[in-house]
């Protein structure tokens, strides 16, 4: 397969005015860029040239339900005809934001009972954060202040979110300060020294997790937020969430869980919050919820949490010009009445397992390749490298593996992300797994040479 030459054009003058987010542009001379699409075709993006690129991360995990969707393109045009923009502040009304949350609580079986709607996943977790503070001096406790993340995990990039969940080097860059958030351990039981069965375990990592809490005072934490796969992959036992729910009650932290990559059947269930058979207090959405076709987040609170709220004088003094925009509103709308006829969830979990033998069968002889693990359609294949030296050349020398095989993944290294959208077919799955196969067979021959 040619290596097409408007994918090494792609980093041309053009984009001296434009600012890119985590890219190294100026200081990576030899950049290698994803090419650019013009065209779409349900799990493939099209370049100007006309080649298929199959679409095996979703666009970032944004466009589960695939390209070119008709059942959700043609409301969305239709409401953009009709009235494209109106307001929900300030005593506005706005019908499909109305909709749109009743839709939520319903998908969500009824565990939250108020959303609010806003446009990112990052404004989606700082209302989480907002409304977790406004809870507890509702509840006349002005001593919670700290977070509780975990490390690895990501929940977005604003200064509020950075002040709570960044790590160290980031704390230090944007200037905040430490005092306010506590960094804990995920388990990985796959390399824990003292692992046994689930039922069997003695959750040395949930021992360790509650000592560490403590050291800051049980009383001094506002909430704990999970992202309950991150990017690299690992899948705590649902004994240890079940156990930080438990923890988090008895001792009034809120517990919230940021599934703006987890919701929608990704993981082989409705929300990873079912899988792990657990409650949270606040619950976070976007991406897949419009598809990623327009910008919407939505924050579920759980009754208990608004109502204590309302009790108080308290209230929101927060609302941004775009919450809950009308055709957002409609596009989110139009993504859930598509996830609620299909069940996705099962297809997600079947061709996930199809695709996740297939390739630990298939990799298995390759050295650069250490481990593959995943759940439902959210997998990861993890690289045995020396990263110390080199790291952005290994990983464009990856990438260019991935283009010349024609297909879209995510890459963070150590870790390759495969999150295919969930209405995929078995044939286009086998497709996937051959195209992986051969990109790092490609990689491990060329690493060779490096
Ligand atoms: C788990 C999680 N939370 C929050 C965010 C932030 O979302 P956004 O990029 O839409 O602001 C992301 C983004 O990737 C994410 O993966």
């Amino acid at each position: 397969m040619g290596f097409e030459k408007s994918v090494l054009e792609i980093k041309n003058k053009e984009q001296n005015a434009l600012i890119c987010g985590w890219t190294k542009v100026n200081d990576e001379k030899d950049a290698v860029y994803w090419p650019e699409f013009v065209d779409s075709d349900r799990h493939f993006l099209i370049t100007k040239n006309g080649t298929q690129y199959l679409d095996a991360k979703s666009t970032l995990l944004c466009t589960s339900f695939g390209h070119k969707n008709k059942e959700i393109l043609v409301p969305i045009a239709k409401q953009l005809e009709q009235l494209a923009f109106s307001q929900s502040s300030d005593y506005h009304s706005n019908k499909l934001a109305v909709l749109l949350c009743d839709k939520l609580i319903d998908i969500t079986e009824n565990n939250f009972s108020k959303v609010y709607l806003s446009t990112t996943g990052t404004s989606g977790v700082e209302l989480a954060f907002l409304f977790t503070f406004l809870y507890h001096r509702s509840k006349k406790d002005f001593k919670r202040k700290i977070i509780g993340s975990f490390k690895d995990a990501y929940h977005g990039c604003s200064l509020g979110v950075y002040k709570y969940t960044a790590s160290e080097e980031y704390q230090e860059m944007y200037n905040t300060s430490t005092d306010y958030r506590i960094k804990l351990d995920l388990p990985n039981c796959s390399v824990c020294k003292s692992y046994n069965e689930e039922e069997n375990c003695e959750l040395e990592c949930f021992e360790s997790l509650k000592k560490n809490l403590k050291s800051v005072g049980l009383e001094n934490i506002a909430a704990i937020i999970i992202e309950p796969i991150t990017m690299k992959v690992v899948l705590p036992p649902k004994i240890y969430y079940k156990k930080i729910r438990q923890l988090t009650k008895k001792n009034g932290i809120l517990l919230i869980f940021d599934e703006v990559v987890t919701g929608f059947g990704r993981i082989g269930s409705e929300f990873a919050f079912m899988y792990y058979d657990i409650k949270p207090d606040i619950l976070i959405l976007s991406k897949s919820l419009s598809n990623g076709i327009l910008p919407i987040a939505a924050t579920l609170f759980r009754k208990e949490i608004y109502d204590e709220i309302a009790k108080s004088k308290l209230y929101l003094e927060y609302g941004s010009t775009q919450d809950a925009n009308l055709t957002c509103c409609m596009s989110a709308i139009a993504t859930i009445n598509y996830f609620e006829k299909n069940r996705f969830s099962i297809n997600s979990s079947r061709m996930g397992n199809r695709l996740l033998i297939d390739l630990r069968q298939k990799l298995r002889c390759l050295n650069i390749v250490s481990d593959v693990r995943g759940l439902g359609l959210f997998l990861g294949i993890e690289l045995h490298l020396d990263l110390e030296y080199d790291y952005f050349k290994k990983m464009f020398l990856l990438k260019k593996c991935f283009i010349r095989n024609q297909i879209l993944v995510h890459i963070e290294m150590p870790m390759i992300i495969i999150t295919p959208p969930l209405n995929i077919n078995e044939e286009v799955i086998d497709e996937i797994s051959n195209r992986l196969v051969e990109a790092l067979e490609e990689f491990e021959k060329e690493l060779k040479n490096f």
